[in-house]
Parts: structure tokens; C-alpha cells; sequence
């Protein structure tokens, strides 16, 4: 095919028109782009570490308003390692502890029927295989593993109070040889344990006097 000189124009033309469109590739500006939808894409703000003439300190990122409570500023910085007791409005369920962070005597919430069987549930999956059904720590893996697990009818756990049995459940034992279990168990069901706990207690060293009036002529 032969090129007519019509045909020679609208080639030049087209390649004068690509020329011209990509003519500011590379070319630096102090203009914007050529923008078709601005779409929001472009508004006023700022950004962090930018200089604001508005505030007084010229800083356009804010410090947080005093009293503010970072939660993971607490958890990671100030206590050194992540921790659930945060924010939570009732420390004697939520830690066992009063506002002055002495172990509550009592369980913090009302011990029922409903409450103690769920105990029992949660203790036969989490704590009898170390401490046995019964609580004399002669569970299957206490023996086995020949593993020195105190029996929970001794006088001095008898006199452990209620907050201090949820923080061996929350945290472990001091000595750490047994674990925490704050990850595995949530805290209604660490109170459920420590009712179940009371009750094995009571069940081995119980008197006649536990005994409902009613029935003791049965005895
Ligand atoms: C893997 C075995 C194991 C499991 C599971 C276990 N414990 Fe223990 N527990 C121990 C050992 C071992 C000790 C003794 C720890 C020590 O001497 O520091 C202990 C000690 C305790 C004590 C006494 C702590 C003290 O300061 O005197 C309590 C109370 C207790 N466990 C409750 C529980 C409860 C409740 C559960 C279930 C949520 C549980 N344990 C699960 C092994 C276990």
C-alpha cells in the first residue's frame, strides 16, 4: 500500500499527540498532576512528624490527654508482659483483689449449685489429672511423672484465701512449678474451681456439725 499524504498527516499527528501527552514523564514540576477525579484524593490535613502552625508547639502529631489509659502501654511497658487486668471495672472478680490489691478472702460471686458443678466440670478436665478427683494430688500425670503435687487437705491450703487460689489458678504457683492457667481458663470459671475446691475441701474434713440439721438424726 502506498502512502498518501493524508495518510503521512494523520500519522505525524498521532505520533506528535503521544509525544505531547507523555511529554512530562520524568519532567520534575512544581505543579500537581493533571488531575480528571480529584475524588477527595487531595484535602487538607496532617501527618505524623509535620509542622502545624496551629498549635503552639508547632507539632502537629498531639500528645494523649492527660489521665489517658493506654492499654498496651500498661501491658507491655509498664508491667513488662501482656496482662488482662486492665480496664476491667471489678478487680475482685477480674484479679481477686481489693482496689489495694490485697487477695479477697471470699469468692466474688454467688456460690450455687449451677456454679459449683461447672466447677467440678472445669476441675476434672484442668486440675484433676495432676491433683486427683478428690484433691491429694496423686492424679495420673502426678504420678507419672512423679511430680510433687501437694494435697489440697492440709491445714495451710485450707487457709489460703479465695483470691489467692485464683492467682495460683491465674498465674501458677510461686515457684511456677505448676503453671497459670489464665490462658486456658476465663475468670468465671477460675471462681467456679476455687468454689469446687473449697467444696473437695470440705468433703474430706467435714464434722457432724456439717451436717443439715434435719438430717443429722441419720447419722
Ligand atoms: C501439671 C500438673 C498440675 C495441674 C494440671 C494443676 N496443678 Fe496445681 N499444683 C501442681 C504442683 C506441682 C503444685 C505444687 C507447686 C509448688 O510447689 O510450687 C501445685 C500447687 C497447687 C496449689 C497450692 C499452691 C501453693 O502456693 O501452695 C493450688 C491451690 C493448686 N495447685 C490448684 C490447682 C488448680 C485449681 C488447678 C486446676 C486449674 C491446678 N492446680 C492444676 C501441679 C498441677
Amino acid at each position: 500500500m502506498a502512502w498518501t499524504k493524508h495518510m503521512l498527516r494523520v500519522a505525524l499527528a498521532g505520533v506528535a499527540g503521544v509525544a505531547l501527552l507523555s511529554g512530562c514523564r520524568g519532567t520534575p514540576s512544581a505543579e500537581p498532576p493533571v488531575h480528571l477525579n480529584p475524588n477527595m484524593d487531595t484535602q487538607d490535613k496532617y501527618k505524623p512528624q509535620r509542622i502545624s502552625t496551629f498549635f503552639e508547639d508547632g507539632r502537629a502529631m498531639r500528645p494523649p490527654v492527660p489521665g489517658t489509659v493506654g492499654r498496651d502501654l500498661l501491658d507491655t511497658q509498664i508491667l513488662g508482659k501482656k496482662d488482662d487486668r486492665f480496664l476491667r471495672e471489678d478487680d475482685a472478680f477480674w484479679r481477686g483483689q481489693d482496689e489495694n490489691g490485697t487477695q479477697v478472702d471470699k469468692i466474688p460471686v454467688a456460690v450455687d449449685l449451677k456454679l459449683l458443678k461447672r466447677g467440678q466440670q472445669r476441675y476434672d478436665i484442668y486440675c484433676a489429672p495432676c491433683h486427683d478427683a478428690a484433691g491429694y494430688g496423686q492424679g495420673t500425670v502426678a504420678m507419672r511423672g512423679k511430680l510433687n503435687v501437694p494435697s489440697y487437705h492440709q491445714d495451710y491450703i485450707r487457709g489460703y484465701k479465695d483470691g489467692y487460689i485464683f492467682d495460683v489458678i491465674s498465674n501458677g504457683s510461686p515457684s511456677q512449678i505448676m503453671k497459670g492457667y489464665k490462658h486456658q481458663i476465663p475468670v468465671a470459671d477460675r471462681w467456679a474451681i476455687v468454689a469446687y475446691l473449697r467444696t473437695l475441701q470440705r468433703s474430706q474434713n467435714a464434722t457432724a456439725a456439717d451436717v443439715p440439721p434435719e438430717q443429722q438424726g441419720k447419722l
